[in-house]
C-alpha cells in the first residue's frame, strides 16, 4: 500500500469493556483493556453501571495505550471509535471521548461499526496469520452477537444469519446459571466438557428456518430437564456436571455448524472465519478444523486478544476506513441499533 507511517487511535466502549489500541498502518503497537469486574456480581452487564465505569477508565486507558505503543497524542494521524451497536449509554462515553479529542487534535474522526470491526480484525498484520481471501463467510458468536456474514469486501458485507433471541454466548451463560455456575460460564462449561461425554443427555435442536439462529428453547429445555432430575435426585447437577456440561456444548456446536454448512453450500464458499468470545471454544475450533477435512473448508481463528471484545478490531477498521478517505463530520451520532 502507497500511504506509510499512518497512527490512528481506535477506542471501544459498546458494552462492557473500556478498550484503546494503537495502530501503525496494519500493525497494532498497543492494545489495552480494562474489564469491569462489577458486572459478575450481577450475573450479567448492567448497562448503567458499565456506562459509569466507562467514564472512569477511559482516561487511563487511552493514555496507557499511548504510552505502551510509544506514540504521542499529535503524532496521530485520527481517531477511530465505536458508534454502534452497543449499549447507548457506553457507546456514549466513547463516541463523546473520540469527537472530543478529533476536535482538539485537529485530525480526522473515523466512525466504526463494531460488528464491521468483529470481521475486519482478521486483517490486522500479524506473523504467521495468513488473511481471508474474499469472497469468505464471518461468524461472529460472542455474549451479545450470533450472526453469519458473506464478506465480498472490506465494506460490502451483508448479514445472512443472526439470532432472532439469545446471543450464542448467552445461551451458555445462561445454562451455566442454571447449573450454578459462575458468570460467564463459557470457559467453565468449555473446561467441564472436556471430561464429560457429549452424548450423555440428549437435547433437541431449536428448528429455525434458513440461516437464522434461536437459543432460547435450548435454555428452556435445559432448565426443565434440569428441574425433573433434581426432583428425582437432589445430587444430580454434581453427579453429572461434567456430562451436562459436555452435552450443552455438544448441542450448541451442532446448531453453529449445522448453518455454517448451509451456508456454505448456499454460496458456494468454504474460506471461514469465526469471531467473538466464544470462538475461544475448544469444540468449536476442533469442530471448524474437522470441517477442513470433512467439507474442503479453509478456517481462520484470530489471536484471542482480537476475537473478544477489543479495540484493535477498531483500529484497523479506522486504517483501513483513512486509507479510503472515509471520515466521519463531528455530528456524528452513537447508534444502539446500528446495522452491518
Ligand atoms: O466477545 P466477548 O468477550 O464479549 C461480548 O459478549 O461481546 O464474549 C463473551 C462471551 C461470554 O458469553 C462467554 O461465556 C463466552 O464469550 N465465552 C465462551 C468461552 N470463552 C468465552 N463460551 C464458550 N467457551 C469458551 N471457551
Ligand atoms: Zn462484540
Amino acid at each position: 500500500m502507497a500511504e506509510q507511517n499512518i497512527y490512528i487511535l481506535g477506542i471501544e466502549s459498546s458494552c462492557d469493556d473500556t478498550a484503546a489500541s494503537v495502530i501503525h498502518n496494519g500493525k497494532i503497537l498497543s492494545n489495552v483493556i480494562a474489564n469491569q469486574k462489577i458486572h459478575e456480581a450481577y450475573g450479567g452487564v448492567v448497562p448503567e453501571l458499565a456506562s459509569r465505569a466507562h467514564q472512569q477508565n477511559i482516561v487511563p486507558v487511552v493514555d496507557q495505550a499511548l504510552n505502551q505503543a510509544n506514540v504521542s497524542k499529535e503524532q496521530l494521524n485520527a481517531i477511530a471509535f465505536t458508534r454502534g451497536p452497543g449499549l447507548m449509554g457506553s457507546l456514549l462515553v466513547g463516541t463523546s471521548f473520540a469527537k472530543s479529542l478529533a476536535y482538539g487534535l485537529n485530525i480526522p474522526l473515523i466512525d466504526v461499526n463494531h460488528m464491521q470491526a468483529h470481521i475486519l480484525a482478521h486483517y490486522i498484520d500479524e506473523e504467521g496469520y495468513s488473511k481471508p481471501p474474499f469472497p469468505f463467510l464471518a461468524m461472529t458468536i460472542s455474549g451479545g452477537h450470533t450472526q453469519i456474514v458473506r464478506v465480498d469486501s472490506y465494506f460490502n458485507m451483508t448479514v445472512i444469519g443472526e439470532t432472532i433471541d439469545d446471543a450464542v454466548g448467552e445461551a451458555f451463560d445462561k445454562s451455566g446459571k442454571i447449573l450454578g455456575l459462575g458468570y460467564p460460564a463459557g470457559p467453565e462449561i468449555d473446561k467441564r466438557a472436556k471430561q464429560g461425554n457429549p452424548k450423555a443427555f440428549k437435547f433437541t435442536k431449536p428448528k429455525v428456518d434458513g440461516l437464522n439462529f434461536s437459543f432460547s428453547g435450548l435454555k428452556t429445555a435445559i432448565l426443565y430437564f434440569i428441574q425433573k432430575e433434581t426432583k428425582n435426585n437432589p445430587n444430580f447437577i454434581e453427579e453429572h456436571i461434567n456430562d451436562i456440561c459436555a452435552s450443552i456444548q455438544y448441542t450448541i456446536i451442532g446448531i453453529l455448524i449445522d448453518k455454517l454448512k448451509l451456508a456454505s453450500k448456499q454460496t458456494g464458499i468454504k474460506h471461514i472465519a469465526i469471531g467473538g468470545g466464544v470462538s475461544a471454544n475448544s469444540g468449536i475450533r476442533q469442530a471448524l478444523k474437522d470441517g477442513e477435512q470433512k467439507f474442503g473448508w479453509t478456517t481462520y481463528v484470530p489471536k484471542f486478544e482480537f476475537t473478544t471484545d477489543n479495540a484493535a478490531m477498531i483500529a484497523i477498521v479506522g486504517y483501513l476506513k483513512y486509507l479510503e478517505g472515509n471520515f466521519t463530520a463531528q455530528d456524528v451520532t452513537a447508534s444502539a441499533r446500528l446495522k452491518i
